[in-house]
């Protein structure tokens, strides 16, 4: 079953580690997000696997890591401090601001009709650089890195002579001032982008975007997005961005709809052409402000023409936040692996019954929240036999820790969820934060648990996968924590892998579980790094 609601991916994030709220115990800062020690793994095994297929296994890719903070010309030669707005409206009666383009006419906080007139409001961030406060001693922090690729592409050409057509990749931190920033990580203020400028002779443009279009859906199949999950959405003419010849965006199904994951744009020569100096000269296609300040021309010497050149660009350009979540969305998975007794099916369906009283009755809860935890509340108990396992996200919603009758329902809702069902993330295993758990089967067992210990070592240093030791409960609950953070294997020793068990042909070997199947098999300990290997 994919994820539902965008809540049971937030509380299995905040739950597990995965993601926090940025600044939480300051009442946090919105639109910002914090990695945690599972959330930093994902992450970075979406970025290396991105950095894999497009740098490492190509043969024209270049990577760049470019300073975040830019020469403010920058951002008026691309365009961005003239056209990097978005549409604001304020509420006259509640003060709220909100994207014209994301409301009807009514306020979404208090319902008012007395909106201001739509205006541009830009979303680059301003700061100051170096101790002297005047009116050009500013910066933006960049709201894309695609820039750093531009300012440096006579950098590149000159230090690796590559020739048309080839590419330069990036993956960095780029800033927002995102009017709302909502649904969780896939609006945010601060986000990454994995982005790629790829330079084509002019006239090869179409081809080329076709191309990079289809490699970056079978990439993104091939982390384990499935194809009915995502679609193409060819931008309309009058939507495109001011720097766009035709743009394809790639659509994943997020738990919120089909939303924007990546986009793919043909930007003719419009960028390099922008940040070039005498740009008379160029026999530029795209229409440019004239540049008084760039002491370069971005061009190209073609062997065969012998002449210069402005490369025309196409740009793959992916959010990974938003991949990130588009990864967690389609691999969650809650199972019911044993009927509940009727007794507890009973005690826990009294207990929702009770915390929705106590919701509805609630004077200290906002209407929208309670609204919201009602209807979810609601939409577990229809069918509360394949729904139990919503009841955490139910209880981590916002207003929720209010309700004292939460307690209760927690209660009798875990030792029936421990029992009875399991939340699991398919994860391919190379993009699992975690490749395998080793458990002892008992803790207080010294030569169990040194068994243990050594070959988490042993995984961890030489099949160079991440590996972790856990004695913190019984081995079930282990299995389950496991599952639930998509943990592709997990190792147990026991009794016959020291000798001591009632099998003697067990002697070195332990059980190894597949997170997917369930199935446990007995594996010779030195096999192991053969049986896990390519996780
Ligand atoms: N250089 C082109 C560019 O920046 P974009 O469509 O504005 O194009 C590219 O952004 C990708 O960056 C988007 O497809 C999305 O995945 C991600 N992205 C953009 N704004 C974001 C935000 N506020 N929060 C999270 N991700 C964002």
């Amino acid at each position: 079953m994919p994820a539902v609601t965008m809540d049971q991916l937030v509380s299995l994030c905040k739950r597990r580690g995965f993601i926090f709220p940025g600044s939480d115990i300051y009442g946090g800062l919105q639109g910002t997000y914090d990695f945690g020690p599972l959330g930093v793994e994902l992450k970075n095994n979406l970025k290396a696997a991105w950095w894999r297929a497009n740098v490492y296994e190509r043969d024209d890719m270049e990577g760049l890591d470019a300073a975040i903070l830019m020469n403010r010309l920058t951002w008026k030669y691309s365009g961005h401090e003239e056209t990097f707005t978005d549409p604001l409206v304020d509420c006259r009666n509640c003060r709220a601001r909100w994207r014209a383009d994301h409301i009807k006419d009514t306020c979404p906080s208090c319902g008012s009709k007395d909106l201001t007139e739509p205006r541009p409001f830009n979303m680059m961030f301003k700061t100051q650089v170096g101790p002297v406060a005047d009116d050009t001693s500013y910066a933006y922090l960049r709201p894309e890195t695609a820039q750093g690729i531009f300012v440096n592409f006579a950098n590149v050409l000159a230090t690796t002579a590559r020739k048309l057509p080839f590419g330069i990749a990036q993956i960095g931190k780029a800033f927002r001032n995102e009017i709302n920033p909502r649904n969780f990580i896939f609006r945010v203020r601060e986000f990454e982008q994995m982005e790629i400028e790829f330079f084509v002779m002019p006239g090869t443009e179409d081809a080329w975007h076709q191309r990079w279009l289809d490699d970056r859906l079978a990439w993104w199949r091939s982390v384990g997005l499935s194809g009915d999950n995502l679609h193409v959405y060819t931008v309309p003419k009058a939507d495109l961005a001011h720097y766009s010849k035709a743009t394809y965006d790639l659509m994943y199904r997020f738990p919120i709809g089909f939303e924007e994951l990546e986009g793919i744009a043909s930007r003719s020569d419009y960028d390099l052409g922008s940040h070039s100096k005498e740009q008379g000269s160029l026999g530029l296609s795209a229409k440019v402000g004239r540049n008084d300040d760039s002491t370069a021309k971005l061009t190209y010497y073609d062997l065969e023409s012998k002449r210069h050149l402005v490369p025309f660009v196409i740009e793959p350009s992916a959010g990974v936040d938003r991949g990130v979540l588009a990864l967690l969305t389609e691999a969650y998975d809650e199972q019911q692996i044993k009927p509940v007794t009727p007794e507890r099916a009973q005690a826990v369906a009294e207990a929702l019954a009770a915390f929705v009283k106590s919701v509805s009755r609630s004077e200290k809860l906002p209407a929208e929240q309670r609204d919201a935890m009602l209807d979810r509340a609601e939409l577990i108990g229809n069918n509360l036999a394949a729904s139990m396992a919503q009841i955490p996200a139910l209880l981590d919603m916002p207003g929720a820790a209010s309700i004292e009758l939460g307690k209760k329902l927690r209660g009798q809702a875990e030792p029936a969820l421990d029992e009875s069902y399991r939340t699991v993330l398919h994860l391919k295993p190379s993009l699992a934060p975690i490749k395998v758990a080793v458990f002892p089967l008992k803790r207080n067992a010294p030569e169990i648990v040194a068994t243990a210990r050594q070959i988490r070592k042993t995984l961890q240093a030489e099949g160079n996968m991440r590996t972790v030791y856990d004695d913190t409960g019984a081995i079930g609950k282990l299995y389950r924590r496991q599952d639930e953070i998509g943990t592709p294997y997990c190792i147990t020793v026991d009794f016959d892998t020291i000798g001591q068990g009632k099998d003697a042909t067990l002697a070195g070997t332990v059980t190894v579980r597949d997170r997917d199947t369930m199935a446990q098999e007995r594996v010779p300990i030195a096999e192991l790094q053969a049986y896990v290997r390519g996780v």
